[in-house]
């Protein structure tokens, strides 16, 4: 199994958009209304608006990414339009029919570099982790959630074998004092596992995974993020999608199998499916990782992969979460 997107010490991979030039070519030739749904540092929106797109709706939940944009925007004038957003509403964000939609899911390095916004392991911040910058925090969820969720959400978020063990430490450390911090939480997460050998991943890895993917309801935004760029997307419209861990890329796997006919659904128990008419035809049968001399300049490429479908003319229908394969995990409070 694929592990978790290691963090990099580095800032070198910064500004290196993953697998900028197999999307391209996969998605050529580029052309009409693309929409961004990860704006990030716009490292996708460029290369598309200079590769042909007529324009580029850029969309991000974070509203640093917004702000970043100003400072390289301008050359694109009104080709490029900017939207704080989260790409889960892309269809109504869009406001018209697309020739493309392009995500590349996770956080930006710009986000994991910042102490401040409490993503990372390595650098000592809040325990935040909110891309939208709004809405419950990691250290609510750490500090709040019964330990029963906590577990499940280590355990089918980040793939954590010792989830309970890490949530049993989490609600022991809590009751002395509120964990607030990332190193403090990366403390108590590396105290349950063995000393890592050298070459392998952070002990916090996985967990950090997890309570992100938790924090930014990750899962459920792809699931609503697909069928929304379904009901966008042009009859000859692109969908290019970039994971960065197994989990994620199992989804987007799901949906354009299931979305192109190939598949019938993911609950063995539940009837046949009758609508095996496909919505997407596969561009990628299988998915695109970057090479090595990609994963070489840029470390973080190493897990990510690239699926691509493009649409068809039959309309627009929803896959249940539990088709795709969502996990499903009870957190008082939130959605
Ligand atoms: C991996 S970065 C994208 C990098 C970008 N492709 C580039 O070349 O600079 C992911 C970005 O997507 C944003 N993001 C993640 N989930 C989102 C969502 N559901 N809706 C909108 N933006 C999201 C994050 O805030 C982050 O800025």
């Amino acid at each position: 199994m694929q592990g978790p997107l290691p963090e990099s010490p580095s800032d070198d991979a910064a500004h290196v958009p993953v697998l900028i030039h197999a999307i391209l070519k996969e998605c050529a030739p580029i052309s009409g209304v693309w929409l961004d749904g990860t704006l990030g540092a716009g490292g996708y929106a460029r290369a598309f608006l200079d590769a042909g797109a007529a324009r580029v709706i850029g969309v991000d939940r974070d509203p640093l990414a917004l702000d970043m944009a100003k400072g390289w925007a301008a050359p694109y004038g009104d080709r490029l339009s900017l939207v704080q957003g989260t790409f889960s509403d892309l269809d109504t964000l869009a406001g018209k029919a697309l020739d493309g939609v392009v995500l590349d899911l996770g956080v930006s390095s710009m986000q994991l570099d910042q102490a401040t916004r409490g993503f990372s392991f390595m650098r000592d911040g809040p325990l935040d982790m909110r891309m939208s910058q709004s809405g419950p925090s990691a250290a609510d969820l750490v500090n709040t959630a019964e330990e029963s969720v906590l577990a499940d959400v280590l355990y089918h978020y980040g793939e954590e074998r010792a989830s309970r063990r890490i949530a049993h430490a989490i609600v022991a450390a809590r009751a002395l004092e509120p964990i607030t911090t990332t190193l403090r939480l990366a403390e108590i997460v590396s105290k349950c596992l063995p000393r890592p050998k050298p070459g392998q991943s952070h002990p916090a890895t996985r967990s950090f995974q997890a309570i992100r993917i938790a924090v930014n309801t990750e899962f459920a935004e792809l699931a609503e993020g697909l069928a929304a760029a379904e009901r966008a997307l042009k009859p000859g419209g692109l969908l290019a999608v970039v994971t960065f861990h197994s989990l994620e890329d199992r989804i987007v796997k799901r949906f354009l199998q299931l979305a192109s006919g190939l598949e019938s659904n993911a609950n063995r128990y539940a009837p046949a499916r009758a609508d095996t008419a496909a919505r997407f035809d596969l561009v990628t049968r299988k998915a695109v990782a970057p090479d090595e001399a990609e994963v070489a300049r840029n470390p973080r490429a190493r897990s990510a992969k690239l699926r691509v479908g493009r649409r068809t003319a039959l309309p627009a229908m929803t896959i249940s979460a539990a088709d795709l394969g969502l996990p499903e995990i009870r957190q008082k409070g939130r959605r």
